[in-house]
């Protein structure tokens, strides 16, 4: 595996490849990108992870500084499921100007749910794996569906932009109770931890729900909030959603719940689909 810093050794190292396969993370790495380079493995002769923790997508006062920054192990796991290449451009690398010029996804997509709560989040988003793409020039890129409004954002603006680029999602990773692996579990205390199960249990209630025929999702979304509310989370949305475009569904579409919340200080997110 070649750990690469420079956008010219990337494309040195990748050049006379026919099929990348890519996998952008920030690192702080656990089995759940470690599923998606297991995935990206099968999909190209070579296959890039990227480490880089962006700040264009984090809000003043959310956790940049904080993010935990683990090359080196990060390194050592990517070796361990063979990973072709790492790039862990530095900021000065990725952005040797302020980015002027940033991708500003439709309202209508970026500006709920998560982007309600994190304004400029997709916006962020989208231009970093826009660049990294550009750095990159895969053929494929995986993502997790733990993000789903992100993987749903990036498949819009990759058809939209015709970028020659097949997007490929792979399921979310669980612990043993069914907490969703997150590289910010970590800054959960031991208690919060036994108790963060709480909201993939609420996710699932509203599935099982729906599955067995209940309609009336506001009522379902409602009750999910006050449950975590009781137990004294502070959640954000907890809704039930068209997986194509997270509007609000009919009966017999395919649906995915998805939340997030806050336990403590930390803010988990989740995605169920039905
Ligand atoms: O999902 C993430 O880790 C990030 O949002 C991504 C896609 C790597 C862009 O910084």
């Amino acid at each position: 595996m070649h750990v690469v810093h420079t956008i010219a050794e990337l494309r040195a190292r990748l050049a006379g490849y026919r099929c990348v396969s890519f996998v952008p993370t920030m690192g702080s790495l656990h089995e759940g990108h470690l599923a998606l380079v297991h995935q990206a493995r099968t999909l190209g002769d070579v296959t890039v992870a990227s480490i880089f923790v962006n700040r264009l997508q984090f809000a003043p006062g959310e956790d940049f500084d904080t993010y935990p920054r683990t090359l080196e192990a990060d390194c050592v796991q990517l070796r361990a499921v063979g990973c072709g290449v790492v790039f862990a451009p530095s900021e000065r690398e990725l952005y040797p100007q302020a980015q002027g010029f940033t991708i500003q996804p439709p309202a209508e997509l970026a500006d709920i749910f998560e982007g309600e709560f994190r304004p400029g989040f997709f916006a962020g988003v989208c231009t970093v794996v826009q660049k990294l793409f550009g750095c990159v020039q895969p053929s494929v890129a995986v993502f997790g569906k733990k993000d789903y409004q992100q993987q749903m954002i990036v498949r819009r603006m990759v058809q939209q932009f015709a970028l020659p680029i097949e997007i490929v999602t792979v399921d979310t990773i669980r612990a043993a109770d069914g907490l969703a692996l997150s590289s910010r579990n970590a800054y959960l205390s031991p208690a919060e931890r036994r108790e963060a199960v709480q909201l993939p249990m609420a996710l699932a209630a509203i599935a099982s729900a729906l599955r067995s025929g209940e309609t009336d999702v506001p009522a379902l979304e409602s009750e999910a909030m006050q449950s975590l509310a009781v137990r004294g989370w502070r959640p954000d949305y907890l809704v039930a959603r068209r997986r194509s475009d997270l509007q609000p569904g009919r009966p017999g579409e395919a649906m995915v719940v998805l939340g997030a919340a806050r336990l403590g200080a930390t803010r988990l997110i989740d995605s169920v689909e039905v």
